[in-house]
């Protein structure tokens, strides 16, 4: 995301500047598709892959959403080894809709978008702490730790998005920011450049506080789903958290009060759209939903939050 600034970026909250500085953005007109070449993965990189997955496999079996845990269970995505796109997309194709795009990197909003409105995700074939890692930043200082990096890499790509992709509520409601991405880059309705970054930003930290960072309300429903039962207050549905074991433990710890490094809020879709976020951190907050349910009622209900005409 860009960190332009316009006459509308006052209305903006928790504004965190220069947070992903040093990754490279990926626009249109540069070659942004690469393929995986499954060949060409090393054992060290499997190892890093099993690392992340086994470090998390059982502490989401307990805590992830019901539709992360189902998803995750019906695709080819393995525990010791890189997930081979090439399996794991005609699946999702079956089920939703939606394929995988293998690419190069950090994509502009623009290109983003364009590819959601596709039904298209996404994904790259980098992982952290590697040596391809290292050499796509050598010289650049950016954060490459083993629970957070900026980049976006398999791990956060698969491990924390593609299940989701398996559900058909979900998906749709992936489909629809796509569109209405797309729509306001358009701009059919002649807001100007200004307004349409505004939007667009503002749909960026809605997608941040859900789908990236999202909490659901443990009902004490979804326990036949886990071996172990949920013992905190929250499900979580955020790829972002779900891909972090340290944001995970946070998540938990904050929950069962023996951190107050973060807070739990409740949904406000008006409020999030309007709250920046730092990439670079633990989050200092997370907005919790009543259901997933609730949370596509919602976004379809206030697509207007995200045309503001200034
Ligand atoms: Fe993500």
């Amino acid at each position: 995301m860009s960190n332009n600034k316009n006459k509308y970026s006052s209305l903006f909250t928790n504004v965190i500047p220069n947070s992903i500085s040093g990754i490279k953005i990926y626009n249109q007109k540069e070659k942004y598709i690469k393929n995986q070449n499954y060949d060409d993965v090393t054992n060290l990189e499997n190892r890093i892959w099993s690392e992340l997955y086994q470090n998390l496999e059982f502490i989401l079996d307990q805590y992830a959403s019901k539709e992360y845990l189902l998803g995750l269970r019906s695709l080819p995505i393995p525990n010791n080894m890189f997930p081979n796109f090439k399996l794991i997309s005609p699946l999702i194709k079956n089920a939703t809709g939606w394929t995988l795009v293998p690419v190069a990197g950090f994509l502009d909003e623009d290109l983003f978008f364009e590819i959601n409105k596709l039904k298209k995700f996404p994904v790259t074939d980098i992982i952290r702490k590697s040596p391809r890692f290292d050499e796509k930043y050598f010289g650049v200082d950016i954060k490459n730790k083993r629970g957070y990096t900026p980049e976006p890499d398999i791990f956060h790509d698969i491990q924390g998005h593609i299940p989701f992709l398996m559900n058909n509520k979900y998906a749709e409601f992936m489909y629809q920011i796509g569109i209405l991405g797309y729509d306001i880059i358009k701009d059919e309705r002649g807001l100007g450049a200004d307004l349409v970054h505004h939007n667009l930003q503002r749909l960026q930290n809605f997608a941040w506080w859900t789908y990236e960072y999202g909490l659901l309300k443990n009902k004490g429903k979804t326990d036949i789903y886990r071996r172990v039962k949920n013992d905190i207050e929250f499900e979580i549905y955020g790829a972002g958290i779900i891909s972090s074991f340290d944001e995970v433990k946070n998540v938990i710890d904050c929950s069962k009060k023996e951190s107050r490094r973060s807070r739990f809020l409740s949904y406000d879709i008006e409020e999030m759209a309007l709250t920046c976020f730092d990439y670079s951190e633990i989050q200092d907050r997370y907005y919790v939903i009543d259901s997933m349910d609730f949370l596509y009622d919602s976004f379809k209900k206030n697509k207007e939050l995200f045309y503001f005409e200034g």
